[in-house]
C-alpha cells in the first residue's frame, strides 16, 4: 500500500473560514428570511477599477491575434510588470530592490505557503499568536511544527510570540532563538501595524542571530500613519535577512483574478546558497507563471489613473474601517485596528468567547464575523470585522449590533 504524508493527519478540524462557512449556511437554511451580513472573510466586495478593465481588454484582444498572442508566461514573472513593481513599491520609497529580486506569482496565500520550502525539515518557525493559520499550517504539512495539543492550541516545536493588548498587539522578540520567523503588518486579524524603529529591531535581532524574517506585507495599501514602513527593505539591513511577500488583492482587489509577488534579496545567503537562484529554481520547476492578462492588468495598477483608482478602492473601504471602528467604540466596545487596516479587532462583551459571541452576533443582529480564537489562542475574547464589505452592509451591520 502507498503511504500518505502523515503531516496531514496531524492538522485540527477544517480551516477557520469553512467551519464559519458551514455555520453561516446551516443558519440560512433554518432561516430563509433572515438577510445574513458578511463581515467575516477578508474578501473584496467593489469591482475592479475602469484602467484595470481596460487593461484586460487590451490584453485579451491581443490574445486573439496570432500577432501578439501570449503563451507560457515567464515563470518568474513578465520584465514590463517585475520592472513596475521594482521602480514603484521600492525604489520610490528609497528601497533597493531590482526587478531581478521580483518574482511575481498568482498571490500571496500561495507564496507564503511555499516559502518555507526553501529551509531544512528541522527549521524552527516562530509565529505570532494570533496569526493568519496559512505560516503555521503549511509548516505542519511539511512536518516541522511537532504535535498539536488541542487543549492549548498549541504545536509543540512552533515558538509562539503573543500579541496582546499589552504589547499593542506587535509581537515582542521571542524567548527561544526561531530559524524562521513569520510577520505580517499591517496584521491580520488584529490589524496592528508595526512602527519602522520597531520593524528595525526585528531586522537586527534577525541579522545578529541568523534568522530569517517571512515579512507579509499583504495588507501594505491601508497604511496611513508616517512612522508605518510600507516594506521591509525601509529598514537597514533587511536585504541580509527578510523576504517579502505582497499581494494585488487587497489593494486592487484582484481576490478574483490573482497576482502577488514576493521579493528574495540576492543578499539573502545561507552560506554559500542564494535563497533568491533557490526560489528562482523552485518557480522553474513548480510554476509556469501567473496568465498574461492578469500581469498587463497588475502592470496597469502603476499608471497616473491606475493608482488614482486603487487609492478610491482603498478609501472606500477605510470609510466602512471607520464606521465600524467609531459606531462599535460609541456603543462601549473596546476597538483596536482600522487605521492602518481594514481589519477591526474588538473585544467580546461580557466576556463571551469568540466563539460565543460569533453565535451571538449571527443569531441576534445577523452579522457574522470571525472568532479571534480561529487565529490563535492570544485571540480567544477577540473577533474580527472586515471593512470589505460594501458601505450600505457596514452601516446596517453597525445598526444592528447597536440594537443588542
Ligand atoms: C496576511 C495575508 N496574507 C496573504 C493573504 C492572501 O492573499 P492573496 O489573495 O494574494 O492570496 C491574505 C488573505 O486574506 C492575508 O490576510
Amino acid at each position: 500500500m502507498f503511504k500518505i504524508n502523515d503531516n496531514y493527519q496531524k492538522l485540527p478540524g477544517s480551516y477557520l473560514f469553512s467551519t464559519i462557512a458551514k455555520k453561516v449556511a446551516a443558519f440560512t437554511e433554518a432561516n430563509p428570511d433572515k438577510a445574513v451580513i458578511r463581515l467575516g472573510i477578508g474578501d473584496v466586495t467593489q469591482p475592479l477599477t475602469a484602467p484595470v478593465i481596460s487593461a484586460l481588454h487590451a490584453a485579451v484582444d491581443e490574445m486573439a491575434d496570432g500577432a501578439t498572442f501570449h503563451g507560457y508566461a515567464p515563470d518568474l514573472g513578465y520584465a514590463f510588470l517585475r520592472e513596475t513593481i521594482a521602480e514603484n513599491d521600492f525604489r520610490s520609497r528609497g528601497c533597493d530592490i531590482g526587478a531581478d529580486e521580483i518574482f511575481v506569482s498568482d498571490g500571496a496565500k500561495c507564496d507564503s505557503g511555499n516559502i518555507q520550502e526553501l529551509f531544512a525539515a528541522d527549521s524552527r518557525i516562530a509565529v505570532c499568536d494570533p496569526v493568519y493559520p496559512v505560516y503555521v499550517d503549511s509548516n505542519v504539512m511539511a512536518g516541522r511544527a511537532g504535535t498539536y495539543d488541542a487543549a492549548t492550541g498549541y504545536w509543540s516545536n512552533v515558538i509562539y510570540m503573543p500579541c496582546t493588548e499589552a504589547n499593542g498587539f506587535v509581537a515582542d522578540l521571542p524567548k527561544e532563538r526561531p530559524d524562521i520567523i513569520y510577520l505580517c503588518f499591517p496584521n491580520n486579524p488584529t490589524g496592528a501595524a508595526i512602527t519602522k524603529t520597531q520593524l528595525q529591531m526585528w531586522v537586527d535581532y534577525a541579522r545578529k542571530e541568523g534568522c530569517v524574517i517571512i515579512y507579509d506585507a499583504a495588507y501594505e495599501a491601508y497604511i496611513s500613519e508616517d512612522n508605518v514602513p510600507h516594506s521591509i527593505y525601509e529598514c537597514e539591513g533587511a536585504r541580509e535577512c527578510a523576504i517579502e511577500i505582497r499581494s494585488f488583492s487587497k489593494n486592487a482587489g484582484f481576490t478574483g483574478v490573482r497576482l502577488g509577488y514576493t521579493v528574495v534579496p540576492k543578499d539573502l545567503m545561507c552560506g554559500e546558497a542564494s535563497l533568491r537562484d533557490m526560489w528562482a529554481r523552485r518557480h522553474g520547476t513548480k510554476y509556469n507563471g501567473a496568465p498574461y492578462i492578469i500581469q498587463r492588468a497588475g502592470a496597469a495598477c502603476y499608471t497616473e489613473e491606475g493608482r488614482a483608482s486603487i487609492m478610491g478602492l482603498v478609501e472606500y473601504y477605510m470609510e466602512n474601517a471607520k464606521t465600524i471602528y467609531d459606531g462599535l467604540k460609541k456603543m462601549g466596545y473596546t476597538v483596536y485596528g482600522g487605521v492602518n487596516s481594514p481589519y477591526i479587532w474588538l473585544k467580546t462583551i461580557d466576556g463571551m468567547s469568540s466563539w460565543d459571541f460569533f453565535d451571538y452576533l449571527l443569531e441576534r443582529a445577523n452579522v457574522v464575523g470571525t472568532p479571534g480564537s480561529g487565529f490563535g489562542p492570544n485571540g480567544e475574547g477577540f473577533f474580527r470585522l472586515t471593512a470589505f464589505g460594501t458601505h450600505e452592509n457596514s452601516k446596517a451591520a453597525l445598526e444592528r449590533i447597536a440594537k443588542l
